[in-house]
């Protein structure tokens, strides 16, 4: 079932009756926080990923913040990551007093580049935090390679490719700490909320403990061993999230048929379509992000395509050119040419599990009249 709208949104959530049935049962018990409902959130979100341990949080942000303290990152350490993210896949090293090193990413994957990684390695990196841009996994035989070489920790921030595969296996049982993120615009969704995927037991006490204050496993509510922080996902929004993984394998077949019709309707006009998956990567469709050719006012189609009520978004500006990276470090135009380059051509259109293939028509319609076909 989709639905035609007048305003072609960029993003909507799939909820349904069983949904609101999960939240209302947890509503009704009374039980809001630390009750049955996370630990089978938990348990479906592992195996959904195929990690041994799932700790639930409050947000992706925070969940990147407690994995810089899982992998030990101290003030005066650096941690690479890509400037073509969200900005929390380099703040969480602010968090720590640590700074953020960018590397540049290849032009198509939008993925950290492993031979630009490499080459930021100072005797200072502690951890490097790779991102699953779009939901398009990095090249994690080449990542790990380089981490080990180095000694350094390495962090997934796959916030936005909950379900994607690398050689064969679901991004998550890779053994090194995974980040999920479910805020509203994913491809499930717990209104706000994330998670923290590991493979050892120590990993995942000790994130139970981080986001829990502090407290230890055996101490009562008002014992903190450590300390800690109040990054907890309440029960309704575990609630929420069994109800979304129940329909996941549903939800991501759906996207990922929306991303093919996208390819069809598409393909006469001149930008570049989202990279196809090949035997090592099988992409999980978060957003649908185009590269218009480089003489186009990439701000312009922007304007008029919401004149025909088709909404976009400029995806992604490079973090390193937000003004407060600029302001704190120096960064400037120049730093990372390809993530640059990427951030000034690559816009998202309308995309999400239930879009209407008229909608999906009426967007490619607009942007034909917009970037005349070649
Ligand atoms: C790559 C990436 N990292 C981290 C996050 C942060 O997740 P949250 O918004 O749940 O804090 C997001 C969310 O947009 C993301 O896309």
């Amino acid at each position: 079932m989709s639905i035609a709208t007048d305003r072609i949104n960029l993003s909507a959530p799939w909820i349904d009756e069983r949904d609101e049935e999960l939240v209302l049962e947890v509503l009704r018990s009374g039980w809001l926080s630390l009750g049955p409902t996370g630990p089978r959130f938990e348990g479906l979100l592992a195996d959904a990923v195929g990690a041994q341990h799932a700790a639930a949080v409050s947000s992706g942000t925070v969940g990147l913040h407690l994995c810089m303290h899982l992998v030990g990152v101290e003030p005066g350490d650096e941690v690479i990551t890509s400037p073509y993210s969200f900005v929390a896949s380099a703040n969480c090293a602010i968090y720590m007093g640590a700074t953020p090193v960018f590397a540049d990413i290849d032009p198509h994957t939008f993925n950290l580049d492993p031979e630009a990684v490499e080459a930021a390695i100072t005797p200072r990196t502690k951890a490097l935090v790779a991102v699953d841009v779009f939901g398009y996994p990095a090249e994690y035989d080449e990542l790990i390679a380089i981490c080990e070489r180095h000694g350094i920790a390495l962090v997934e921030d796959s916030c936005e490719a909950l379900g994607a595969e690398y050689k064969g296996k679901r991004l998550g049982s890779h053994g090194h700490p995974a980040v999920w993120a479910f805020y509203p615009n994913k491809q499930m969704t717990t209104g706000e909320g994330g998670a923290v995927t590991t493979a050892g037991e120590g990993q995942h006490e000790l994130l139970v403990s981080l986001r829990n204050q502090g407290r230890l496993e055996t101490s009562s509510w008002l014992q903190h061993g450590r300390l800690g922080f109040n990054y907890r996902l309440d029960d309704l929004s575990a609630a929420l999230g069994i109800g979304q993984l129940e329909k996941l394998d549903r939800i991501l077949e759906a996207r990922r048929s929306v991303a093919a019709s996208y390819g069809e309707l598409l393909a006469g006009v001149d930008v570049e379509l989202p990279l196809a998956d090949d035997e090592n990567h099988v992409r999980s469709w978060f957003v649908y992000v185009v590269k218009l050719p480089a003489d186009v006012d990439r701000d312009a189609v922007m304007t008029r395509l919401s004149a025909e009520g088709v909404a976009t978004a400029p995806y992604l500006p490079s973090i390193h050119l937000q003004s407060y990276m600029r302001e704190l470090y120096g960064f400037g135009e120049g730093m990372l040419p390809v993530s640059e380059d990427c951030s000034a051509r690559t816009m998202a259109l309308p995309f999400h599990a239930r879009l209407a293939r008229e909608d999906q028509e009426r967007v490619a319609e607009a942007l034909a009249r917009v970037i005349p076909g070649v």
